[in-house]
């Protein structure tokens, strides 16, 4: 399957079991002051998980659009995005975890085809301090589910388990963890806002073998390892709390809040780890191979942030943003420069933002009609800001150029930076390539003064947003 059948196939499924499929929220939530963009499917829902009514009933179903830029410095390895589409499913007070679970699980193994053997699952370990116990009826759920498919799964404890030691290999499939299963909007317990609702998660990963563990990450290859060989297809919530000034209250329903990586899974489906591979980015990345003249194989990073960046930077266009100084119109034209920036080193230096948004859009307009009806439009607005950007960059580089015969030091690299949005390596790059001297104390110079700028605009950031906060780096 590829992505759009499973899109596709996901929404027919849960339609299928009662739910009403309802269309995807604008990226710029509406009426949520806390928030910059939708980064999640349950988001629009917040009242309705906190115990309204929904018209639509009370099993739900979409594919949200969501974007996290919190992620950005992440994009360039093979699964982080700043957008992406989360399918949804939600028990808004009807079924609960023994409905849920087995369903996301056939959805998987049945519907999608993945092997069971791959997938291995977390829960969470408990808060005695709150009161809320260890997750074992949904790790009974999940035993049952691996055996009944042939499988032994075994129950592990990070944190204490003596057989800590084979989490993330063979049978320990089941996998309890603390903190990070505990799912709200604003991260752990301790960060959430008095009202805000949560509760206990469990995830669900795909367990990639030929990726080597990096033991950059940690002793241990284990689900939750940032090295890349499992990745995390999806999570449900069992939404049943709510954050009071001392501590959690029950909410007046029990909800469970699904989210599950449409392109992730999508890369599950086509046993690659890398979701740059699947069908809604690589014809992305395809394109920007024939306009470079350069192969995926060598440029990978670069071409994974401009694929990334161009698909969000449509959307948010497609949304109605448009660049600008603040708030989401600066994301919006942070991801257009990174995008250049990152093109220019594919010495991309032709405008060449109309091919790859016509490829976006192509890639969308059948699931997404809105794409198609703006298409012009956003070419028109991100051209003109990939123009001007490119002359800011040429400006900048012609101000290093200034630097040949004195050399440069990490305060002209932050001018740069800061300026012209030049990321530093850019700037030293650029320095070797034409013979510029760099200073010897270039680096600690420079991040001095990059921490005296954060330190800046942290002592100006409003206080009291959750989610996603506006960047503080100008220039990306
Ligand atoms: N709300 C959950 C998430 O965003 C499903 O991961």
């Amino acid at each position: 399957m590829d992505a759009d059948e499973i899109r596709r196939a996901f929404l027919g499924f849960l339609a299928e079991r009662g739910h009403t499929v309802i269309p995807r929220a604008r990226l710029t939530p509406e009426n949520d002051p806390t928030t910059l963009f939708t980064g999640s499917g349950m988001q629009p829902l917040l009242p309705y998980l906190l115990g309204a009514d929904h018209p639509a009933g009370r099993r739900l179903a979409d594919s949200q659009t969501c974007l996290r830029v919190q992620d950005i410095e992440e994009v360039g390895d093979n699964r982080h995005t700043t957008f992406f589409e989360m399918l949804g499913s939600w028990s808004l007070g009807d079924y609960f975890k023994d409905v849920q679970i087995p369903q996301f699980w056939t959805f998987l193994t049945d519907k999608v085809g993945l092997d069971p053997d791959r997938l291995y699952v977390s829960c969470f370990s408990g808060d005695p301090a709150h009161g809320i116990p260890k997750d074992e009826e949904t790790a009974a759920i999940w035993q049952g589910l691996f055996e009944a498919a042939g499988l032994t799964a075994q129950q592990v404890d990070v944190g204490t388990d003596e057989h800590a030691s084979q989490v993330g290999t063979g049978d320990a499939r089941i996998v309890f963890y603390g903190a990070s299963n505990w799912w709200t909007r604003a991260g752990g317990a301790e960060h959430m806002p008095v009202g805000e609702p949560g509760g206990p998660d469990s995830e669900v990963f795909y367990l990639f073998p030929h990726v080597q563990h990096d033991p950059a990450y940690g002793a241990r290859c284990h689900p939750n390892c940032d090295c890349g060989r499992f990745i995390e297809l999806g999570n449900s919530v069992f939404m049943e709390y709510r954050r009071t000034e001392t501590g959690f209250e029950p909410l007046p329903r029990r909800n469970v809040d699904y989210g599950g990586g449409l392109e992730r899974i999508a890369a599950a489906a086509l046993d690659t780890s890398d979701v740059f591979r699947i069908s809604l980015l690589r014809p992305i990345i395809e394109e920007l191979e024939s306009l470079s003249g350069r192969s995926y194989d060598d440029e990978t990073h670069a071409m994974r942030v401009i694929a990334d960046h161009l698909r969000g930077a449509t959307f948010l266009a497609v949304d109605g943003v448009r660049p600008s100084n603040k708030a989401q119109g600066y994301v919006l034209r942070r991801l257009v420069r990174r995008a250049v920036r990152y093109a220019f080193a594919l010495g991309l230096e032709e405008n060449f933002f109309p091919a790859i948004i016509g490829v976006v859009a192509g890639i969308y307009t059948a699931d997404y009609p809105e794409v198609a009806e703006h298409t012009d439009d956003v070419i028109t607005v991100l051209a003109t800001e990939e123009h001007a950007f490119r002359r800011t960059l040429r400006k900048g580089l012609a101000q290093l150029h200034g630097h040949l015969h004195e050399g440069a030091t990490g305060a002209d690299l932050f001018v740069l930076y800061d300026t012209y949005g030049f990321p530093v390596e850019l700037s030293t790059e650029e320095a070797s390539r034409v013979g510029i001297a760099l200073s010897p104390t270039w680096r600690a110079d420079f991040d001095e003064q990059m921490a005296a700028q954060r330190a800046r605009s942290r002592a100006r950031r409003p206080s009291g947003r959750t989610g996603t906060t506006q960047p503080t780096d100008p220039a990306g």
